[in-house]
């Protein structure tokens, strides 16, 4: 008996080598005793080193897929079976996947879709909290998969949120993302995730504002997100609470839905911050924020995964203000965080302005899309969601008073001026509007969608002039003061 050690429970690369230096050395499968490394090993089982292969050596790219898929199953038998189906499409059976009947097949179809789901799981329910962190703020994240799937959605997680720095915590193993790279660490214990911070209320309060009562279904919410997540979600605590509430708060909606919005009663501090990131819920801006992501003012929010507040000092002198939060920004509930948003944040370090002293917010608070498949497309807000969602924008306004508000694209142009703007004729120029002004720019995103290199390097330069003469601008406005 020959024993293989992988390095570690999703080792792909050692399992492949292995496996192809085997099939080719025509090792059977009953010969090889599979392990991995601190596990106790067979006693009778011999390590030895790999054969030379030679030889060619043809998978099918489905049982390469398969194999990938099942090779993350918490199966301690996974490693063989899936060496016997390469063994015998080697042997000559070439169409051995579409047997599903053949038990090994199925055992390994039935291995890859428990792992697929368990992978949907964590992508659905896994929630990320912000903590302390001494190089800047890190978002942290405790799952318990019930296959060894991390490894695999850590890559999917660095896509999506790229720009932010965050860990993931399982009990088997740990992942790590500074924005640029990813490294892999032990497993991790439940206490090692913050429970009591500040992106817990956030995820609460979002929780409460999403679960209609109007539609309360135990049975459904409880398949919608399976009791044994329950205990990841800082939501979970205000389950309880909101099924007992329900009634009262059908109510409440319908009222709230009646009551015209500028009748919605805000509280009386002003408070300034020079922090970014959610307001401070006892300020005015952060009672705003909190009013809004209940606001049903259009229908953007049904398919919308929350509302996104605008974030920044409220005392900033320049406010930034975009189209609508994009797909990552929506998972988030911060705005431009995705890929305009770096790019955006380039341009203003270029300009030299500091991310942190501006204000940043959108003229539409939820994200419009179309879904495709898995794939949200980005829809532009139409004239009856610009004027819904005005309210907001004028809470923001009124309450940071900005000298100067950066209007990125024809969305945001419409919705501060109130008329269809050429950005190409109005752009990087200041433009009063009664005691408040404004400079009309692109929208970074427009930057992102350009197709030759060469036009996207001119309208980056021009976006840096812009925002460049908007810092000018926001001086004089202030030495005038
Ligand atoms: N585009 C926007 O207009 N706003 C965002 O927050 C992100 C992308």
């Amino acid at each position: 008996m020959r024993a293989v050690v992988l390095d570690h429970e999703t080792d792909w690369d050692g399992w492949r080598e292995a496996t192809r230096a085997l099939v080719l050395a025509g090792v059977p499968p009953d010969a090889i005793h599979w392990n991995v490394a601190g596990e106790a090993e067979d006693l009778y089982a011999e390590r030895a080193p790999l054969p030379d292969a030679k030889g060619s050596f043809n998978v099918l790219r489905a049982l390469v897929q398969l194999a990938q898929l099942a090779i993350q199953a918490r199966d301690p038998e996974r490693f063989a079976l899936l060496y016997r189906l390469v063994w015998r499409a080697h042997q000559g059976e070439r169409h051995l996947l579409e047997q599903a009947a053949d038990p090994e097949v199925a055992r390994a179809n039935r291995l890859a879709l428990s792992v697929r789901r368990d992978s949907h799981k964590m992508r659905a329910f896994l929630r990320f909290r912000a903590v302390d962190d001494p190089e800047g703020a890190r978002y942290v994240g405790w799952f318990e998969p019930e296959h060894y799937v991390l490894e695999a959605n850590a890559l999917f997680f660095a896509e999506r949120f790229g720009s932010l720095c965050w860990s993931v915590l399982t009990p088997y193993r740990s992942a790590h993302w500074n924005g640029s790279a990813l490294s892999l660490g032990p497993g991790a214990q439940p206490s090692q995730v913050p429970d009591d911070d500040a992106l817990e209320g956030y995820w609460r309060s979002y929780y409460a504002s999403v679960f209609n009562p109007a539609r309360l279904n135990p049975r459904a919410m409880a398949s919608e997100m399976p009791r044994k997540y329950w205990r990841n979600l800082p939501e979970a605590a205000a389950i309880p609470d909101l099924i007992r509430s329900a009634t009262g708060r059908v109510e409440a909606m319908l009222e709230q839905e009646l009551r015209p919005p500028d009748q919605m009663p805000l509280g009386p501090v002003r408070a300034r911050s020079s922090e970014t990131g959610p307001q401070a819920p006892e300020t005015r801006l952060g009672q705003a924020a909190q009013k809004a992501s209940h606001c049903r003012a259009c229908h953007l929010w049904e398919r919308a995964t929350q509302t996104v507040f605008g974030e920044g000092p409220a005392d900033a002198q320049i406010m930034l203000i975009g189209e609508q939060p994009g797909d990552q920004e929506d998972l988030i509930g911060r705005p431009f965080v995705g890929p305009a948003g770096r790019l955006m944040d380039r341009a203003l370090e270029e300009a030299g302005i500091d991310r942190r002293s501006v204000y940043v917010t959108n003229a539409v608070k939820h994200f419009k899309f179309e879904p495709r498949g898995k794939r949200r497309i980005h829809q532009k807000p139409e004239g009856p969601e610009i004027l819904a969602c005005k309210q907001w924008l004028d809470v923001e306004r009124t309450e940071v008073r900005p000298l100067l508000m950066v209007l990125m694209g024809a969305t945001a142009a419409r919705a501060v001026i109130g008329r269809a703007v050429t950005i190409g004729r109005e752009r990087g120029r200041r433009i009063a509007l009664g005691a408040e002004s404004a400079l009309v720019t692109v929208h970074p995103s427009y930057l992102l969608r350009l197709p030759d290199e060469a036009s996207k390097a001119r309208e980056y330069r021009a976006f840096v002039a812009d925002l460049t003469r908007a810092r000018e601008i926001a001086s004089e406005l202030a030495a005038a003061k």
